[in-house]
């Protein structure tokens, strides 16, 4: 594998400049070794050559380490299995193993969910995912090495795989070419959309803008500091996206009184307040008057009436709680009920999320169960910090239709976006109901992300390259999946695989995003193994580990007592809706069966699979 010293040999290393003239000669002979195809002045750690998650140092010169410390192996490579390892290895069905069995013998799985059996399965769910997130977190996009910096400011995302090395021969270490292909031809040849297709799983536009609304009080990338940082400090579920990010937004959205959000009142029904009432800035068109600007927690939502429609909710939510809380509490402050109110919204959030949201996009038998003291008896870290990695691998894109039909009427994206009209105008209940009705795209196996989006898919391969991430097989590696050999096996199939092979030169320097896109889907699903595997790790970790979920929090009084604690431990998207609306609508994270549109192979409801 000599690329790396190819790269390196028309220049000596700086190194050398220093070294008296008669060594300088010594070396030569060995730079031309090098040059014809040994590897010498490269920066070992280039070659990822630690693997099971070894740390790689650079010592001396050109010389490695592997720190092995607790990951079962030893060698200098990480690559001799201890004898549990070994057992280990060998009882361990592969995740895909333990995917088709999650995903089929139904009868098996309504016999299960009513046993304890569920419960020894959920929480063996939340170790093995949690597990493959450090915590406390490790690098970030500045640091590829263990530092105080690194853990202390939480401006930056954390990473899971510290950055390539700099002064690696290739961008993505030694493999591949010296160039990686250019981000907008590699956005429009493999990812935009042709022709709409409908996801097999049924998955609606409510359960796309839940994702977008859910996500985006965690993913708020602060570009003005630069790709590696984030605005949004809790680091996780602290509806930052109802509230605002610091104290100032917040105290503007408040009504201070009964511990209630700001609102207005249109038509009977409630809505946020504008931004003329409550004056916290947001993004929009320049022109719009601040008596149509709605203000709400995140700054962006007023870019889609989906997001809109959550915040609507969310609102409405909170202050129902408060009234709520207020008829138990006559005494409390104001302050008291905001804050007993959000914690309750938060374990609100995270019931729908694990058993409504995560359920659906699981697509397992297996019932999921939000029940924080499943973890009481095992080893786990009540914090999380959010990765940039995780934040990649979010852009779901792909689930935007071509057209958003509302109560039979089709509108444009430029009707769309930024409309804040549409929302009022419609009322809640029928955007609800066209929204449960309407499929999303597919996200991964290539070509599915619709023209007016696609810019923001070039600009994720562009942040990774300015991030530095590592190949997309070393984050299959590190999350426990084999590697894969070549394109064909990534994409199951010739032609697009021949393109990229042609592109990157090597299936070891594919990136990690165009990797996750393009790996062929599972059966039935939105996207492939690896989208599942590296993201549910991230997922659960980011829900399990907030505070409200400790020994320490879980507990009736943190939520105003037994009532409060009865609404988190029963909250459902559809309660979410109905308990905020005059007439309840369709809710529902996938399509109704009527109206399946084109899409193939579901058996979300019916019967046990076909497959068998
Ligand atoms: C029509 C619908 C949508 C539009 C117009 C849109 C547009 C955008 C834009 C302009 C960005 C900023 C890109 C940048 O920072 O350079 C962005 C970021 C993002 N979008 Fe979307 N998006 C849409 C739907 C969605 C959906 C359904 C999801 C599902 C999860 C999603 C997930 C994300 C994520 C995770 C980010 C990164 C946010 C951050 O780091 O600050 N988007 N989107
Ligand atoms: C360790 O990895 C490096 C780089 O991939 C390789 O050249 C070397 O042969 C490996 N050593 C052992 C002992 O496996
Ligand atoms: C975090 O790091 C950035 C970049 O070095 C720096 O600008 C910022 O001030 C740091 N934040 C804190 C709280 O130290
Ligand atoms: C078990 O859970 C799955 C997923 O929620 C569901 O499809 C199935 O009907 C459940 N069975 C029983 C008996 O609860
Ligand atoms: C916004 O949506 C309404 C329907 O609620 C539509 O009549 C209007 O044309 C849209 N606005 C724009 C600027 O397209």
């Amino acid at each position: 594998m000599g690329g790396g010293c190819r790269a390196r040999a028309p220049a000596p290393p700086r190194s050398a400049a220093l070294l008296p003239r008669g060594l300088r000669l010594l070396l030569a002979p060995v730079m031309l070794l090098c040059a014809a195809g040994s590897a010498g002045t490269v920066n070992p750690c280039c070659y990822y050559p630690c693997q099971h998650q070894g740390v790689c140092v650079s010592v001396g010169l050109d010389g490695y380490e592997c720190d092995c410390t607790r990951t079962g192996y030893s060698g200098a490579n990480c690559t001799s299995p201890e004898l549990w390892t070994r057992l280990r290895a060998l009882l361990k069905p592969s995740p895909a193993v333990f995917h088709f069995v999650l995903t089929h013998f139904k009868w098996l799985w309504d016999v299960i969910n009513a046993t304890f059996v569920r419960d020894t399965l959920m929480r063996l769910v939340l170790t093995v995912r949690s597990n493959l997130i450090p915590s406390p977190p490790t690098f970030n996009s500045a640091y590829g090495y263990l530092s105080w910096e690194a853990y202390a400011n939480v401006s930056y995302y954390t990473r899971v795989l510290p950055p390539v090395p700099d002064g690696c021969p290739t961008p993505m270490g030694t493999k591949g070419r010296k160039q990686l292909p250019d981000a907008q031809l590699l956005a429009e040849r493999f990812l935009l959309r042709r022709k709409f297709e409908a996801n097999p799983k049924g998955t609606n536009l409510m359960f796309a803008f839940f994702a977008q609304h859910f996500t985006h009080q965690f993913f708020k990338t602060y570009g003005k500091m630069g790709r590696g940082f984030t605005k949004a400090l809790g680091h996780g579920v602290d509806l930052g996206h109802l509230y605002g990010d610091n104290l100032q937004r917040q105290h503007q959205l408040r009504l201070f009184r009964d511990g209630k959000l700001k609102f207005q009142v249109v038509d009977g029904e409630v809505y946020p307040p504008t931004v003329a009432d409550a004056p916290v800035h947001m993004v929009y068109p320049p022109a719009m008057p601040k008596e149509q600007q709605m203000a709400m927690g995140q700054e962006v939502f007023g870019l889609l009436p989906g997001l809109c429609l959550y915040a609507t909710l969310w609102l409405r939510e909170h202050n129902r709680v408060c009234d709520i809380l207020k008829q138990e509490h006559p005494t409390w402050s104001d302050e008291q009920l905001f804050q007993t109110a959000r914690l309750i919204l938060i374990g609100e959030t995270i019931k729908i999320v694990i058993e409504d949201y995560v359920q659906h996009l699981s697509g397992y038998f297996l019932s999921l169960k939000f029940d924080p003291e499943l973890l009481f008896g095992v080893q786990f870290q009540y914090r999380n910090r959010i990765a940039v990695e995780f934040n990649q691998l979010y852009h779901w894109h792909g689930l935007m239709p071509d057209s958003f039909v509302i109560q039979g009427e089709e509108y444009s994206y430029e009707q769309f976006l930024y409309n804040t009209s549409m929302l009022m105008h419609y009322g809640v209940e029928a955007l609800v109901e066209s929204f449960s009705k309407q499929i999303a795209g597919r996200i991964g196996g290539g070509q599915t992300i619709n023209a007016n989006v696609l810019k923001v898919a070039v600009g994720v391969i562009k942040e990774s390259r300015q991030l530095r991430l590592q190949p997309f097989n070393e984050y299959r590696k590190r999350f426990g999946m084999k590697p894969y050999k070549s394109f064909q096996e990534l994409t199951g199939e010739e032609e697009k695989a021949a393109e990229l092979e042609e592109l990157y030169g090597d299936i070891d320097a594919l990136e990690f995003y165009v990797g996750l896109l393009l790996e062929k889907p599972q059966p039935d699903s939105l996207f492939g193994e690896s989208m599942v595997e590296i993201g549910a790790p991230f997922s659960l970790k980011g829900l399990l580990g907030n505070p409200i979920c400790s020994p320490e929090y879980w507990k009736p009084s943190t939520f105003g007592g037994a009532t409060g604690f009865e609404i988190v431990k029963t909250a459902s998207l559809e309660k979410l809706v109905c308990l905020n609306v005059k007439k309840c609508p369709y809710v529902s994270f996938n399509v109704p069966d009527s109206v399946e549109s084109g899409a193939t192979g579901r058996h979300q409801d019916g019967g046990p699979s076909t497959e068998l």
